[in-house]
Order: structure tokens, then C-alpha cells, then sequence
């Protein structure tokens, strides 16, 4: 079975975006590899946080990921501050990575501000995230379209150490899921659906009820004209909304389209469409949101599994650079 790994971080609430680009896939992907999934608590620091809600975010997470149709009987889940070779690996792996390679980061270019006030955190993060995988030899990993560029660090920074100190580390590959790998912003449908989008009814968030899904497509922005057709370029309101029907029912937005003769019929579908897709999520969120102790308990338990993993690679790591074993 191959290996995978692939990380989440736990800011609150996800959205659909989250749901369909990562979370559902990671859940078909449990039964057929040997899945880590990681909630990347050490990630979630590298910016502005609250340090009252993190714990109970990296709780809400974890449910998220349960209720999404993760099994801990059939993947690993756990947080990454819990199994330390994280950290540890990562400050192995920062004396491999060059300053250079780090400042070409896009993702670190739209978040760092200037030079003189960024955190050392947020410069490092890609490395961290290279860290997650490698410790876990992943062959793959399942992202979105943004990290691509963080997947051939990872990919970069394996070769480089296998190289330099001997063969360590497995090469990762980066898996984009073809389907609802680009979720748009309903209100904006020209970028993405993110938390922290400028309007609350451009996001639908993997907890909303039917009322609130029904009501943030209805107002969902469309486009000029009145026919229904897939043209992400012409018609990018459109052809987000047939991209997300067809996410949810299985199947291609251009063959939709010609189904529907008005944009209010398509958003009624899609609400539809939606409201089933969302509805399990939702009820078995609630039932596991009563029992916090049961989730820390099975964070507990794959923190234990995935340490175990970790250990025997950060070891094969300090051996090939020569550090004297404890
Ligand atoms: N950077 C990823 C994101 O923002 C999260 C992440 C951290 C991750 N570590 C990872 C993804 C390891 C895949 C593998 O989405």
C-alpha cells in the first residue's frame, strides 16, 4: 500500500472549499494507502493567532476530519505538536533549505509584509511542511493547486539531503484532486473560497444548514446574459456554480449545463445538491462535538502510531548526518 500524508490546519471552521478539495478525498483515500492525516497546529502559529482558541480549534478540527468520514480504524490522525520529531526534523531540514528558495515562495510573498516584521516561522513554514511528509516517507501527498509549490520544496529537499548525507528520505508526490480542487469565492467567483474572504455569503462553510445554503447561492453573484454555460474564463459565476453541482453529485459541469434553462433553477439544484452533500457532515459533527474526551482520546492514539513512524526516520536522519545517538 503506498503511503500518504497530507495536513490541515486548524483555523477555526472549514469550508467547502476544504471539504471538497481535501477533506473528501482524504477519506476515499484512507482505505485504499496507509494514510496520516495532520492537523498542523505548529503551521497555525506562523501567523496573527489566539492563543485561547487554539486548543479548542485543533479539537474542532479533529471533529471536522471525523465527521468529513475519517476513520481512525483505517487512517492515522493526530496533531503535529504532538509527535516532536516535527519540530525536530524541521530544524534539520532548515540547514539543508537556502534563504533563496525560501524568498521565491509565493505563498510567503502574498503573506509576508516586509522583510524587517515577518516571522522567522512564517519564512521557515514550507520546510516545516517538507518535515510533515518526509518523516513519514509519504510517496504521496494529496493537496490543493496553491501547495504545489510547497510539494517540490519537499520533493527538492529530499533529493538534496539524499545527495549530500546518503539515502534517507522517500521522494514525495503531489496529488491534486481533479474535482473540486478549485472551489471559487460565491461572491467573487474570480478567487478563491477562503475564511477570510470580504464577504460571509461568498463562503459556505462545511457546518451551514440548509437555510444558510439555500440563501448564499440564491444571492450567489452570476453573470451577464441568461444562458447556462460552462465557460470558467466568460462566465466564472457560472461555471463555478456547475463546478460545485457537479463536485457534488459526480459529475462534469459542461455536461450540466445544458439541463438547466435559468441561473435560478442552477442554484436551486446546486443548493440542493449541497444541502445533501453537507447534511451527514453535519449531524455526525454534532454528535461528536458532545464528547471532546473521546477525541482527545483518539488523537492520543494516533499521535502514538504516527510517533512511531517518526522516530525510526528523524533517527535514520541524525545518523546520516552524524550525530552522536543519545
Ligand atoms: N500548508 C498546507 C496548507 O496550507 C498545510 C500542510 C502543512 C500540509 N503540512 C502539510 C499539507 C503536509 C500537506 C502535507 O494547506
Amino acid at each position: 500500500m503506498a503511503r500518504v500524508l497530507s495536513g490541515i490546519q486548524p483555523t477555526g471552521e472549514m469550508h467547502l472549499g476544504n471539504y471538497l478539495g481535501a477533506l473528501r478525498t482524504w477519506a476515499v483515500e484512507q482505505y485504499e494507502n496507509d494514510a496520516f492525516y495532520c492537523i498542523v497546529d505548529l503551521h497555525a502559529i506562523t501567523v496573527d493567532f489566539d492563543p485561547a482558541q487554539l486548543a479548542s480549534r485543533t479539537i474542532d478540527a479533529a471533529a471536522s476530519l471525523l465527521a468529513a468520514g475519517l476513520d481512525p480504524a483505517q487512517c492515522t490522525i493526530f496533531v503535529q505538536s504532538h509527535v516532536h520529531e516535527h519540530s525536530e526534523l524541521a530544524w534539520i531540514l532548515q540547514c539543508a533549505a537556502t534563504m533563496g528558495e525560501l524568498s521565491r515562495m509565493t505563498q510567503f510573498k502574498q503573506k509576508g509584509t516586509t522583510t524587517e516584521s515577518v516571522r522567522v516561522g512564517l519564512f521557515a513554514y514550507p520546510v516545516l511542511q517538507a518535515a510533515d511528509i518526509l518523516l513519514y516517507d509519504a510517496d504521496r501527498v494529496p493537496v490543493g493547486d496553491d501547495q504545489r509549490q510547497h510539494l517540490e520544496l519537499a520533493r527538492e529537499l529530499s533529493r538534496r539531503f539524499n545527495a549530500r548525507y546518503g539515502d534517507t528520505f522517500v521522494i514525495p508526490e503531489a496529488t491534486v484532486p481533479p474535482i473540486g480542487a478549485r472551489v471559487m469565492d460565491l461572491q467573487n467567483p474570480t478567487s478563491k473560497m477562503s475564511k477570510s474572504s470580504r464577504s460571509e455569503l461568498g463562503t459556505i462553510m462545511m457546518l451551514d444548514d440548509p437555510a444558510q445554503i439555500a440563501r448564499k447561492l440564491r444571492r450567489a453573484v452570476t453573470d451577464s446574459g441568461s444562458e447556462v454555460t460552462y465557460d470558467p474564463a466568460e462566465k466564472p459565476g457560472v461555471s463555478n456554480l456547475l463546478e460545485l453541482l457537479a463536485a457534488a453529485t459526480g459529475s462534469v459541469p459542461a455536461d450540466l449545463a445544458s439541463g438547466y434553462h435559468s441561473y435560478g433553477a442552477l442554484k436551486n439544484a446546486a443548493a440542493e445538491a449541497i444541502t445533501e452533500l453537507l447534511r451527514p457532515v453535519r449531524e455526525r459533527f454534532a454528535e461528536l462535538s458532545g464528547d471532546p474526551g473521546e477525541i482527545r482520546r483518539l488523537l492520543s492514539d494516533g499521535a502514538t502510531r504516527a510517533g512511531g513512524v517518526a522516530a525510526a526516520t528523524l533517527s535514520r536522519a541524525r545518523d546520516a548526518i552524524g550525530l552522536l545517538a543519545p
